[in-house]
């Protein structure tokens, strides 16, 4: 998934930047800007175990799958429903229920009713999405996901897996430049193709991770933590705006919508992260709570924050220093393009060991 703030083009800066602070093996990794899955994904091998936080359900999902599941998904409340499930192996089971799901006949529910190409044929507004295709089979496997759900048919680690897949391949399909904030007015050519569900693969491993779905500064104050690494939004561009249809699928609870991209009500999922008044207080709240040895923050030098801000914020814990890296610049989309005309960027990893 192309993701706004994305570290993928920095892990190897994180994780040898952070191998130079701290030396203990068996500590846990908390990543609680969690996003997508790149930063915990990479830390995941080489940790005892995660914790993952991100304030938007689609995310919660995704890190769900990928950070809790650890062990083979067996479909047992399934074998009556799919044929053959019962005597294929355990590993290759998941392959099946996909395959189930993948030859479902369109359905038109929310999704198609609302972000397709039909509704922009007959209604006065454009909500150019998906193709119409696309948005029936979106439609038909996310209910039948429910409804195996509702049934108990699946347990909890099998929903969010089956949900996580039909969600990044949703988005491979999608008909905007990458984010949701609009939709391109003709159908490009990746959103041509009929959506394919691939499975959402996960490790398998004996440890066990958790995650949440919180406002990190409440989060904050009843847990406790070994290595916390802090990634937030770094600019006012909400990720509840840009990624709202994902937020739909993932919940599927028939939203209302509203304004030019026909986007659900995201008031309660606004980020302070996001609002240059209030980000230091909310950064300052943070840190003061924060029960950790190790905190480590990505930031860059064009975020709302300034780095003077960030450095008397952290200071306050204790021993403070950063790790600075110049890399290219990911733009998202046409607005990132045009409001940053550099290709390179300043990014720094700050970090306080905290006393
Ligand atoms: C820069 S992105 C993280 C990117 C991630 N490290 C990656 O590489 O994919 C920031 C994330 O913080 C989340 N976020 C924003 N405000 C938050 C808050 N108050 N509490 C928890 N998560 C928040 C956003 O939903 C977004 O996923």
């Amino acid at each position: 998934m192309n993701y706004i703030g994305s570290k993928k083009s920095l892990l190897e800066f994180i994780e040898k930047s952070i191998a130079k602070v701290v030396s203990e093996k068996d500590y846990k990794f908390s990543d609680l800007f969690a996003g997508t899955w790149i930063v915990w994904r990479y830390f995941k091998e080489k940790w005892h175990s995660v914790i993952a936080n991100d304030l938007q359900y689609y995310s919660f999902v995704i890190n769900k799958n990928y950070i809790e599941n650890h062990k083979p998904l067996e479909f047992k409340g399934l074998f009556d429903i799919i044929e053959k499930l019962k005597d294929t192996e355990i590993l290759k089971r998941k392959d099946l229920v996909l395959n189930f799901l993948d030859s479902l006949k369109g359905k038109k529910g929310f999704i198609y009713k609302n972000y397709s190409v039909w509704w922009t044929k007959w209604q006065e507004h454009e909500r150019m999405y998906f193709s119409d295709e696309n948005a029936m089979k979106c439609d038909a496997i996310r209910t039948q996901i429910e409804d195996w759900k509702k049934s108990e048919s699946i347990n909890e680690n099998e929903y969010y897996f089956l949900l996580a897949s039909l969600l990044e391949n949703i988005d491979k399909v999608a008909n905007t430049a990458s984010v949701y904030w609009a939709f391109l007015k003709k159908l490009k050519k990746s959103a041509q193709v009929l959506m394919n569900l691939k499975p959402a693969d996960f490790f398998l491993n004996d440890h066990e991770h958790t995650v949440y779905n919180s406002d990190i500064n409440e989060l904050i104050k009843n847990t406790s933590h070994d290595v916390v690494y802090l990634d937030p939004p770094y600019n006012e561009r909400q990720y509840s705006a840009n990624y709202h249809v994902l937020e739909t699928i993932a919940k599927y609870d028939n939203p209302e919508i509203r304004w030019k991209t026909w986007m659900r009500d995201y008031s309660m999922q606004k980020s302070l992260y996001c609002r240059k008044t209030e980000v230091k207080n909310s950064f300052r709240e943070l840190i003061q709570n924060i029960d950790a040895k190790y905190v480590f923050l990505s930031y860059n030098c064009e975020g709302l924050m300034s780095f003077d801000d960030i450095k008397e914020v952290m200071s306050e814990r204790w021993e403070y220093w950063v790790f600075t890296k110049e890399y290219r610049r990911f733009k998202a989309d046409k607005t990132e393009a045009r409001n940053h005309k550099k290709d390179s960027v300043t990014e720094y990893l700050h970090y306080v060991v905290i006393k």
